[in-house]
């Protein structure tokens, strides 16, 4: 049997979707139950719910042979896991913004001193390329409230309708990065699973658009 983590929150319902069509059957409930670990329907297959940014640790340690994990994650968490796949949905980007009147007078990024993140790595190694110091304060959520309450002065986040930022009266300075759902896969399931892993690869593969 093969154990498959998949992302709580945003990812969930379009990897249950994504998977349906790969004709992986996750049990319905899983979507509205409390339950965290399932088995699939046929056997073949169980399936388990993390936080997105445990998810890498549950498969480097084998916990899961393979998972769907956002790239966002994966840029922060950077596992030690194969990466085969992309599988195209999720897609959303991470971007530094500040707020919209500091945006609009053409924002100065030597001026950032503190940036408020959820991805501290993603956001060091982004000033760290401009070879601009910069104090990183880590937050777990609500990131947007930061610039507003004078917490910091940008913040790393993730974008995708754009709604937040815009509610929060922030603006985007410029793009981090681009992120999809992939598909990550335990080192060694890749070889000690490989039949089965290879089934499922093929599986999600054929229903790729
Ligand atoms: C994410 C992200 C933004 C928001 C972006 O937060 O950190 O806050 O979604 O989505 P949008 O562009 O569609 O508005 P999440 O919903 O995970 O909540 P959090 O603030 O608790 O991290």
């Amino acid at each position: 049997m093969l154990t498959v983590a998949l992302s709580k929150g945003r990812l969930l319902e379009p990897s249950v979707d994504f998977l349906a069509r790969a004709g992986l059957q996750v049990p319905e409930d899983i979507l509205t139950s409390r339950r965290l670990i399932a088995p699939g329907a046929g056997g073949q297959y169980q399936f388990m719910l993390v936080k997105p940014m445990d998810l890498p640790t549950y498969v480097e340690y084998g916990v899961a042979a393979a998972g769907i994990c956002g790239q966002d994650v994966l840029l922060e968490v950077a596992p030690d896991l194969h990466q085969p796949l992309d599988l195209g949905f999720g897609r959303c980007r991470l971007v530094l913004a500040a707020k919209s009147c500091e945006a609009v007078e053409s924002h100065n990024l030597l001026s950032t001193t503190r940036v408020a993140t959820k991805y501290p790595r993603v956001a060091e190694r982004f000033f760290r390329s401009r070879g601009l110091p910069v104090e990183v304060v880590t937050l777990s959520g609500s990131v947007e409230l930061a610039p507003n309450l004078g917490l910091a002065d940008t913040i790393v986040d993730l974008v995708e309708t754009g709604r937040t930022l815009e509610e929060n009266g922030l603006e985007v300075l410029e793009e981090v990065a681009q992120c999809t759902a992939r598909v990550v896969i335990n080192r060694a399931a890749f070889h000690m699973q490989q039949e089965e892993v290879q089934r499922f690869l093929e599986r999600l593969r054929k229903a790729l658009p």
